[in-house]
């Protein structure tokens, strides 16, 4: 079995941040999203994986990622050239899947326990596909399921206005090649994309049975801010292991799940996990919260921070509050002593402040 790893799309939903980085190498719990799900594509057994990239980031992806040796797999990239949707990001790998069945995973969906019970029951089975599914509480913002007897699909619906089910499509797929020929006969939805819901529903018409497996563990799906902020929260609270690379010194105190890289300092400061800390960042007279990720190389000074993602070569200083956040490489948030309370901002595109 391969797999394919789908990091192309546009990622408008995470600007700024996509502007100059792809969405799935934002990290969670200080590692990138996709690093994660490649771990649990190897946890299930494939070492043959394809990662669908973008002309816009695909350098960036194939250069975090390296050809999978430090995973023991083989990665190779599919460029996509445009974001035609997912059925069409399976299209541009029809070489490098050839007539295999692969396991599909979206590059910013997280799910608890990982895929190896679904690789392996789809092996033992003679379905087409097989689809996961999870039960959410707004499932006309999602692809919805109605399933019959054995837990067959019977349908599938994009976003609809009255759900006929709260079963909503997570970003996971086995296939066999008959998807190749069900893309194949599919046409653009209103949004311009070939859609993979579309595919499927073409598989169940032509007969080709089609499985759901219903997710237990959470299930997340990192396309917005709130998003991210929501997987740190879950995968800090699951993996976070208390451990000190750095120095601590007398006048703090670290309590709870704490992870603090080497060269990392922390001054005068109280830090509650669960929490990670990156590699030489500096902190100093600060409060550093629950579920919050400080990549490398950042510098806190006089600040109180919590529930927030930041990542590398930040500097934060005299911020008296800073919590549901998700700072970008190389920023810079102060508080200027002034008698005038005026707000000095410098923004790229697409920010959001929120005063
Ligand atoms: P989406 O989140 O649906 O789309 P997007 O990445 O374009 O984001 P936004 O809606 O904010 O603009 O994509 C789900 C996953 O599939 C994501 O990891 C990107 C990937 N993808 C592709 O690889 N090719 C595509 O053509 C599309 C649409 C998505």
């Amino acid at each position: 079995m391969k797999a394919l790893i789908l990091c192309g799309g546009k990622g408008t939903r995470l600007r700024p941040l996509t502007h100059t980085m792809a969405k799935q190498l934002i990290p969670v719990a200080n590692k990138p999203i996709i690093q994660i799900v490649i771990e649990q594509v190897r946890d299930a057994g494939i070492s043959d994986i394809g990662i669908v990239i973008s002309p816009e980031t695909g350098e960036q992806v194939r250069k975090a990622i390296g050809n999978g040796a430090r995973w023991d797999a083989t990665i190779n990239y599919i460029l996509q050239n445009e974001p035609g949707g997912l059925a069409h990001a399976v299209k541009s790998a029809r070489l490098f899947l050839e007539d295999y069945p692969f396991l599909m995973f979206l590059g910013d969906n997280l799910i608890q326990g990982g895929v190896s019970q679904s690789v392996k029951d789809f092996n033992n089975s003679s379905n087409e596909a097989m689809i996961h599914l999870k039960e959410v509480a707004n499932p006309c913002q999602f692809g919805v399921a109605v399933l019959g007897d054995n837990k067959q699909v019977v349908r599938l619906i994009e976003k609809p206005a009255e759900p006929p089910s709260n079963l909503a499509m997570v970003g996971i797929y086995l296939f066999r090649p008959a998807i190749h020929s069900a893309i194949d006969r599919i046409k653009p939805s209103w949004r311009g994309e070939l859609e993979i819901t579309d595919a499927i529903q073409a598989m169940i018409e032509s007969g080709n049975p089609v499985e759901a497996k219903i997710l237990e563990g959470w299930w997340l799906d990192t396309g917005k801010k709130d998003d991210i902020l929501e997987a740190n929260r879950v995968v800090l609270d699951e993996y976070t292991r208390p451990v000190c690379n750095g120095q601590v010194d007398q006048n703090s105190r670290v309590v709870g799940r704490v992870a603090i890289g080497s060269g990392s300092k922390v001054v005068n400061s109280v830090i509650r996990g669960p929490a990670v800390i990156g590699e030489n960042v500096m902190i100093e007279d600060s409060f550093i919260g629950p579920y919050t990720a400080l990549g490398n190389k950042s510098v806190l000074e006089n600040v109180s921070i919590e529930h927030s993602v930041v990542l590398n070569n930040c500097f934060l200083k005299d911020v008296e509050r800073i919590e549901d956040s998700l700072i970008g490489n190389n920023t810079r948030v102060s508080r200027v002593m002034d008698q005038r309370k005026a707000v000095r901002i410098f923004l790229g595109d697409d920010s959001e402040v929120l005063i």
